[in-house]
């Protein structure tokens, strides 16, 4: 994505804001996983291209994957460090795959396979493929499907499974709650395969609104926890350019806290190119319907209330969250907090530490552990807060 970039993404800001997240956390992921392993394997079940319209796919997600892991192979050669880079790029549409093949021909400097296969039909081969690797590879699986079918929780299990491993999918969250309770016999089945049970219907029965959205993607969330057996799920949410809605989440799976941190800040860069994005989709349709151009920029007329809106219920039950931990007991270790306010999407690290700050000035916190200079917590330090009430 250069700095042109925002050409290739008109009409389909979604996509935008899903490479950036991809991209910002490759780029970190790739350079800590290359300085720790030998060898990096990228799998990529729905590579597309999709909607390309860039004549070198640089909009495509596996040429935006490769392009970051080489950065990283090229950054850590120069320290010395070698990585090797494998990649497997599954496509089932003929002619996408026809593209896809010829860029992958065209890869001199890493290991490109790819297959024109139904994901879902290739998980004994994309795990042969990543066993062979060797024992000192580092494998993320991106699953990024257009619909809930083709990547049932049962079938893809083995995938979730591998140790190390990590996952990113994207769970298209508006398209599904459309469809998430209906009453026909064939619709149900393809749900209860993509949670591989039927618990999430009790779950939603009776919500409605945000709530019934956020429920759906938790019981996913914890899905793919269960499946994985995943010590850390975070979602991000994509929203629709030009309405007030929820396009899709980015479900990311690891078992590592500095993967979460990583992916955070991903998420944290990919709200604000999402908000500027929308921003300039709404404006284009208001000119196009009205005909004139508007005086302002895009930003500067953009409602942000309902982003804000978001945001603001994350931060509410975040703190909800903290409360319920300080309930059970009144010593918290700073990375048990971490992680369960991380796990809301639009809830960042500072909003954290905001709250620390001001519970210590007013006495109802304290920090056990600190080492002068160290006036706030952080993470793998074992500092501990202590509750004392407000
Ligand atoms: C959303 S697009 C992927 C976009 C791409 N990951 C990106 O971000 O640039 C999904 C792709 O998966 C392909 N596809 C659909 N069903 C599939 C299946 N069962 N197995 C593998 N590929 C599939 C589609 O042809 C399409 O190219």
């Amino acid at each position: 994505m250069n700095k042109d970039s925002g050409d290739l993404y008109v009409n389909r800001e979604q996509t935008l804001v899903k490479h950036v997240i991809l991209k910002g956390y490759l780029e970190r992921f790739a350079h800590i996983i290359g300085s720790a392993w030998d060898t990096i394997t990228y799998v990529d079940g729905f590579s597309g291209p999709w909607n390309s319209r860039s004549d070198t796919l640089e909009d495509s997600s596996f040429s935006i994957a490769l392009a970051e892991l080489r950065k990283a192979r090229d950054t850590l050669a120069q320290r010395g460090k070698k990585v090797h880079i494998r990649c497997l790029f599954l496509e089932k549409a003929k002619e996408a795959y026809q593209r896809l093949r010829a860029f992958a021909e065209g890869v001199r400097d890493a290991e490109v396979v790819t297959l024109n296969a139904d994901f879902e039909e290739s998980i004994s081969q994309i795990v042969a493929f990543v066993q062979s690797g060797g024992v000192r590879s580092f494998p993320f699986v991106f699953v990024d499907p257009t619909g809930w079918t083709g990547f049932a929780m049962d079938r893809i299990g083995p995938l979730l499974r591998l140790r190390p491993g990590e996952v990113l999918i994207n769970f298209m969250t508006g398209h599904i709650l459309r469809f998430i309770e209906s009453p026909q016999g064939q619709t149900q089945e393809s749900f209860e395969a993509l949670f591989a049970t039927d618990a999430y219907r009790n779950r939603i029965a009776g919500l409605k609104g945000q709530d019934r959205e956020d429920t759906v993607v938790r019981a996913y969330m914890d899905a793919v926890q269960c499946e994985g057996d995943f010590r850390h799920v975070c979602p991000a949410i994509v929203l629709r350019s030009e309405k007030d809605r929820t396009h899709f989440h980015l479900i990311y799976a690891t078992r590592s806290l500095r993967g979460v941190e990583v992916f955070k800040a991903a998420e944290k860069t990919a709200m604000k190119v999402m908000e500027q994005a929308r921003a300039k989709a709404q404006q284009r349709s208001r000119v196009q319907k009205s005909g004139q151009q508007e005086l302002f920029r895009s930003e500067d007329m953009h409602d942000p209330s309902y982003y804000e809106g978001l945001r603001n219920r994350y931060l509410t039950q975040a703190c909800h969250l903290i409360e319920d931990v300080f309930r059970q007991s009144p010593r918290a270790l700073y990375d048990t907090l971490w992680s369960q306010v991380m796990a809301l999407p639009l809830v960042w690290e500072s909003d954290l530490k905001k709250w620390i700050g001001d519970w210590q000035k007013s006495g109802a916190v304290e920090i056990e552990g600190l080492e002068p200079p160290e006036k706030t917590p952080k993470r793998d330090s074992k500092h501990w807060l202590i509750w004392r009430g407000q």
